[in-house]
């Protein structure tokens, strides 16, 4: 089988002494290339949200391949269509990256909020020179409203700290209703439209799928508030870069937090990289040590039980 990267040890020493695994020891991903050399003839693929998985890995790696298992709960760097047509089943790891990517989401809002970057740019090129009574001011959290556009779990979790830690009320858009959320945050649950009209922070949680690719565009920058903060954490291919870029300068929003970006990485002269008001980190929402062991962990077994033709600990199931 073939291993896209090295993984913590908790997944990799299980991978390595219970099968016959080619890891790719390169901290870069292996290019498409390396990728459709190396699966040929495997029987699982474990994989990382970096590394494309279609048709052409797949007939590339032939017909004994039985599992792709995804080191990530997001799977939009898999064609599962392509993958079910030919029988071989999916692995995910959700759940244990939740509290983490949460905790990001709100670090990034937080960071975001309060005016961090522009802070730390000022301190590091040494122009502190005073207290400021008119510099840095940014937006207040307490009792103001997050939409969260996607109520699943790491919603859900976003949404709970900032009720709890602040009071906030949690309005959100998703494609059913949350009952859970309703009950725990007094969540309200309306439109898009509606949710960036009212909304003082948004934070995307949603999966990329064709219907929320590029949901962030210049009219939904447009439509929310001059002093809101958009959080992305999810993935990137649902804000348009451009226009976030430019709903930034013209101060049509007031900042915005993203752990992930369109494209991702991001090329060197992305003018997105230089506002000031845009906190960038680079997909980190789930590098923490337990939520990294708990995926690689999960990710190995998904890969063993798979290429012995069991059920998977966590398997994405085919949409009818
Ligand atoms: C990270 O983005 C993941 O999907 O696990």
């Amino acid at each position: 089988m073939f291993v896209a990267r090295r993984i913590p040890a908790a997944g990799l020493d299980r991978v390595i002494a219970e099968c016959d695994a080619d890891v790719w020891q390169d901290p870069m991903p292996p290019s498409r290339e390396v990728i459709l050399d190396k699966v040929r003839g495997c029987d699982g693929i474990l994989s990382l949200l970096t590394d494309t998985m279609d048709a052409a890995v797949f007939d590339a790696a032939g017909p004994g391949l039985k599992v792709v298992s995804n080191m990530a709960v997001g799977y939009n760097n898999i064609n599962t269509s392509d993958a079910f047509d030919r029988g071989i089943r999916i692995g995910n790891t959700p759940g244990v990256l939740t509290e983490a990517t949460a905790d990001m989401a709100v670090t990034l809002l937080l960071a975001a909020a309060r005016c961090l970057r522009e802070g730390i740019e000022n301190v590091s090129a040494r122009q502190w020179k005073n207290w400021e009574p008119l510099g840095f001011i940014g937006q207040d959290l307490g009792g103001k409203t997050i939409g969260i556009v996607g109520m699943g779990r790491i919603g859900l979790a976003t949404a709970e700290r900032l009720h709890r830690g602040w009071g906030m009320k949690v309005v959100y858009a998703s494609r059913t209703a949350k009952p859970d959320a309703e009950h725990r945050v007094s969540a309200v649950r309306l439109s898009l439209d509606a949710l960036l009209e009212q909304s003082d922070f948004v934070s995307v949680h949603t999966d990329l799928n064709e219907s929320t690719l590029e949901m962030f565009d210049a009219s939904a920058f447009k439509a929310m508030k001059s002093t809101a903060v958009f959080v992305n954490t999810s993935r990137g291919g649902i804000h348009v870069s451009e226009d976030l870029h430019d709903a930034l300068v013209s101060g049509e929003i007031f900042a915005a937090g993203l752990d992930v970006t369109n494209p991702e990485p991001p090329s060197s002269d992305d003018p997105l990289l230089d506002l000031p008001n845009c906190v960038v980190a680079p997909h980190i929402g789930s590098a923490t040590v337990s939520a990294r062991n708990g995926m690689a962990s999960i990710a190995a077994a998904n890969l063993i039980a798979g290429v012995r033709g069991e059920n998977l600990p966590h398997e994405v199931i085919p949409e009818n």
